[in-house]
């Protein structure tokens, strides 16, 4: 595509050619229709409106230096979807109409596909909503599930460069046996507060604790965390974070050479003894860790001393990106090619 920056992409919407809907209705799924308005025709009593009926997904496809584009786990966040989902009393697409739905999109965008060697992808959003209309408080029984794409760059402006994050005592995200677990747009919405403390103090996000004992780490705003230290990856066991895609992609690179995996509860203080820390998501990649402050209690944890990310998340980040890009050989079955 001519006029767009490649190098310089945002992770920011940006208008393409089309989008992909179905309609749940009368207890099944219709076909899958194909849009060029960015609209959507919405009853005003949805459920979505009322009472949060809504889910989301993030994936990505890349383009390779073969120029084929290759999609990342899309079957892990089609059951991520399908969790969600039953997780919120909704119609859940099956695994075949979400591939159908991704797969359609992505190529029907093929224009918008950044080049190989930018450093960029084509994001695609799945979104469900109870779309049918109820006023009192009940499950909704119409859904539309639809998917859009934008090319984007980083999702934190630093790239894949050390980030300052501030750990959030005033505000929760997810109760312990909440939603948290869950792709749920209300989730976001309760970050929103914290979100923006943590950015008008100049950090790039919030880490959030267990919000029973505010004693472990949950996660890191729209990532998972995980630290590093004898060997050793460790990343924490919460009801109440996304189980992250990218988090269990790095267990199992950490595992193929030969560190040790633990998912566990992580303590704050634990903080002080790692060796690398970092967030890992979708849209963040891997955002290496160069310092967390505990505001309210006055403390600072520093990483990345030398301004550059620690050994094992570069090598995680370059190992992750290549399988990704297509430049390393995909040995565990993540990727699908779409072109
Ligand atoms: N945690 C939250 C709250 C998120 O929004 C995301 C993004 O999807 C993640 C973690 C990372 O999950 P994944 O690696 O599957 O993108
Ligand atoms: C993702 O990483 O795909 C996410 O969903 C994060 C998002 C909330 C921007």
């Amino acid at each position: 595509m001519e006029n767009i920056d490649w190098k310089n992409l945002p992770f920011q919407y940006m208008k393409t050619d089309y989008n992909v809907r179905c309609y749940y209705r009368d207890g099944k799924w219709g076909k899958l229709e194909i849009s060029s308005s960015e609209y959507i025709q919405m009853h005003m009593a949805a459920t979505c409106l009322h009472y949060g009926q809504e889910a989301f997904e993030g994936l990505k496809a890349y383009r390779g230096k073969d120029g084929r584009v290759r999609v990342f786990r899309w079957r892990d966040n089609s059951k991520r979807m399908r969790d969600t989902a039953e997780g919120i009393k909704m119609a859940a697409p099956p695994e075949e109409l979400f591939k159908e739905a991704i797969f359609t999109v992505i190529r029907l965008n093929e224009r918008f596909i950044p080049p190989y060697g930018y450093g960029a992808s084509l994001y695609v959003r799945p979104l469900l909503v109870g779309s049918g209309a109820e006023v009192g408080v009940k499950p909704a029984k119409e859904y539309l599930f639809m998917v859009f794409v934008t090319p984007v760059g980083a999702y934190f402006k630093e790239g894949f460069k050390p980030v300052d994050i501030m750990i959030c005592r005033s505000h929760d995200r997810a109760a312990p046996l909440g939603t948290g677990a869950y792709k749920v747009g209300g989730n976001y919405a309760a970050s929103l507060t914290s979100l923006e403390i943590a950015h008008n103090k100049g950090f790039s996000t919030t880490l959030y604790l267990d919000a029973k004992e505010k004693k472990y780490i949950d996660e890191a705003g729209p990532a998972n965390f995980f630290g590093i230290k004898n060997n050793t990856y460790i990343t924490p066991d919460s009801k109440s974070i996304l189980p992250s895609i990218t988090n269990m992609s790095l267990m199992e690179l950490a595992r193929k050479r030969g560190m040790k995996v633990e998912k566990r509860p992580v303590p704050v203080e634990e903080l002080s003894s790692f060796e690398e820390v970092g967030a890992c998501g979708t849209a963040a990649v891997i955002a290496p860790i160069k310092k967390i402050v505990d505001i309210e209690l006055n403390k600072t944890y520093e990483y990345c001393k030398d301004g550059k990310p620690g050994p094992i998340s570069t090598e995680f980040y370059n190992t992750l990106t290549a399988i990704q890009n297509g430049d390393k050989e995909d040995s565990f079955g993540w990727i699908d090619y779409v072109i």
